[in-house]
């Protein structure tokens, strides 16, 4: 057994003087076999070429490798006459050539990736002669990797933890060894690595996720996945790679504003619009989808007067605005979207409510005494008045005037809106007994309101008239021999004042005894001023007298007065 062993050069050199082409070839190798049978000599050659070799190149000199003569060839027949693919070789008779008949594609010869290798059979007569040629295929880098998508699509949720590995989609390349696929490249990005795991003959590219994902940041990234085969020179394919980033409801809503601060006039109409709270949710679908309502702890008696728009975040007036029960109102409004779970952010509608001159003064009298002496000092105080305006500012400072013709005054007090009415002057109960004093209390609101009070004040009386007669002195004409004990005049006197101070009663005043004294013979009655002569008259003794009579009143102290 003969083993021959040929080198590059060897085999190179004598390519090149067959004319073929055959730089890529990275060794040939032969060898054969002598059976040594007495009616059949055989051998084995073995050859080796790159597949792709252009249409001639030559494989071998198989007559020479097996020591026949050149020259006998044609007359022995040698030649090929088997052999699978025996069409892709043929020999050359002249010089015991094996030569490429036909384009050698090793995929299409041997699928996979095993060695290739083809038989062929060579035969010589005269004596019969039968050579096994065995050529083995050698791959060359004739594909590129492929990848059997364009484009390939992963979603990932922005929760995922780093860590996660994703499977991507594996290239083919069908050349074998080193012109397979060797290696996968990732394009340079912030979140992801690439992982190598082999799987029998198969590498397959995982994904690993390093930085988690913020889908708010970026809602997809784009990388490439490149396959290299280990050609030279290699070759290589592109798998686009897009990462849909999931969304995950991890944003709160956020209010345009914190606070928002607005100011409503009381008595505002109902539906009128006092603001808008705005808020934005960077989540998408029903995690970003917001709706509003007021805070648990909005005091339910607000909530009678405003209302919010779930959606559109308007609040609007739903009630009766009154400044003077409140105001200022703090709501708290609550954004929510609908994620699950939902998450939420608070923010503060301040609504400062402007007042309006809607409210009257109000007076209230404190009287002192519904009666007043007459004879009171000037600035005796009467009644003490306090005034009030629940309106605030300008609406509720409020001016308190009396009329001008009586005799009263209003005197400020030390508080304010307080004032001590006062009398200005003496009163005189006989010529006003009664006073109903108007009060006007008035704001300083535009237009400014009022409140009217009457306060009735009595003039008591104070015996300060003494009685009066109409006419004085009284002359009076009686006839003589009038009837003793028979009433002869009345005197009458009125006193202005009141009760017993108008109370008169009468009596004579007793002479001194002088010759006209008459007042022995006189009697008064107290009351009724009844005058009646206790004896008969004669004209002829006493023609004239005078007498005094005192009417008294019944004051204390008294008051009379005389009349003759
Ligand atoms: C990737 O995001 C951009 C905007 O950030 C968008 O215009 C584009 O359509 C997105 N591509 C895919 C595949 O979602
Ligand atoms: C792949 O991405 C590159 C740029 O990133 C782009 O030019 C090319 O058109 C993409 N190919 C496909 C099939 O989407």
């Amino acid at each position: 057994m003969i083993f021959v062993d040929n080198n590059l050069d060897g085999y190179a050199g004598r390519d090149k003087a067959n004319g073929a082409k055959m730089t890529s070839l990275s060794g040939a190798l032969f060898f054969f076999l002598i059976f040594c049978r007495t009616e059949l000599i055989s051998a084995q050659l073995k050859y080796s070429t790159l597949e792709e070799v252009k249409v001639g190149a030559v494989i071998g000199n198989v007559a020479k490798d097996l020591g026949l003569d050149v020259s006998m060839l044609s007359s022995r027949r040698f030649r090929i006459v088997s052999g699978a693919d025996g069409a892709l070789f043929e020999v050359n008779t002249n010089n015991g050539v094996l030569f490429v008949q036909k384009n050698i594609d090793r995929e299409q010869l041997c699928d996979g990736n095993a060695a290739c290798f083809t038989d062929l059979k060579i035969v010589v007569e005269n004596p019969l002669e039968v050579h096994y040629v065995t050529v083995e295929i050698i791959d060359a880098n004739d594909h590129a990797p492929s990848f059997a998508e364009k484009e390939k699509v992963i979603e990932i949720a922005e929760s995922t933890a780093p860590g996660a590995r994703f499977q991507l989609p594996g290239a083919r390349d069908p050349d074998a060894g080193i012109n397979a696929v060797q290696r996968y490249k990732m394009s340079q990005n912030e979140h992801f690595n690439l992982e190598i795991r082999d799987r029998g003959e198969d590498k397959i590219p995982l994904l690993v996720l390093q930085r988690q994902l913020d889908r708010e940041q970026n809602r997809n990234h784009s990388l490439i996945l490149t396959a290299k085969d280990g050609g030279t020179p290699p070759r290589s394919a592109n798998l686009n790679i897009t990462i849909k980033v999931l969304d995950n409801n991890d944003n709160r809503p956020t209010f345009s504003e914190d606070i928002y601060s607005v100011t409503l006039q009381e008595n505002a109409a109902i539906n009128t619009y006092i603001t808008q709270v705005k808020a934005t949710d960077l989540d998408e679908g029903f995690n970003g989808n917001i709706e509003f309502a007021f805070g648990g702890d909005v005091n339910p008696d607000v909530l009678k007067l405003f209302s919010l728009d779930k959606q559109k975040g308007e609040i609007r007036v739903i009630g009766l605005i009154d400044y003077e029960t409140a105001n200022v109102y703090n709501l708290d409004v609550q954004a929510s979207d609908k994620g699950t779970p939902p998450m939420t952010t608070d923010c503060r509608v301040i609504i400062k409510v402007q007042d309006v001159n809607d409210n009257k003064p109000e007076i209230e009298i404190t009287s002192l005494s519904s009666m007043i002496p007459e004879d009171s000092k000037p600035g005796t105080v009467v009644a003490l008045i306090s005034v009030k305006d629940s309106d605030s500012g300008l609406n509720g400072k409020v001016v308190c005037r009396l009329p001008e013709n009586i005799p009263f005054d209003l005197k400020p007090s030390f508080k304010e809106n307080m004032y001590s009415l006062i009398t200005k002057e003496t009163l005189d109960r006989e010529s006003v007994s009664h006073y109903d004093i108007l009060l006007t209390a008035t704001d300083c609101g535009e237009p400014p309101l009022s409140t009217l009070k009457t306060l009735s004040i009595q003039v008591s009386d104070v015996n300060d008239n003494a009685p009066t007669f109409l006419h004085s002195p009284l002359e009076l004409y009686l006839i003589e021999n009038n009837t003793p004990g028979g009433s002869i005049f009345y005197v009458s006197a009125s006193d202005r004042d009141l009760n017993e101070n108008a109370v008169v009663s009468y009596r004579l005043v007793k002479g001194e005894g002088g010759h006209t004294d008459m007042t022995s013979f006189l009697n008064i009655h107290a009351e009724n001023g009844q005058i009646s002569a206790l004896k008969s008259f004669d004209f002829e003794s006493l023609k004239t007298f005078q007498f005094q009579v005192v009417a008294t009143d019944s004051g204390a102290p008294s008051l009379s007065s005389n009349v003759t």
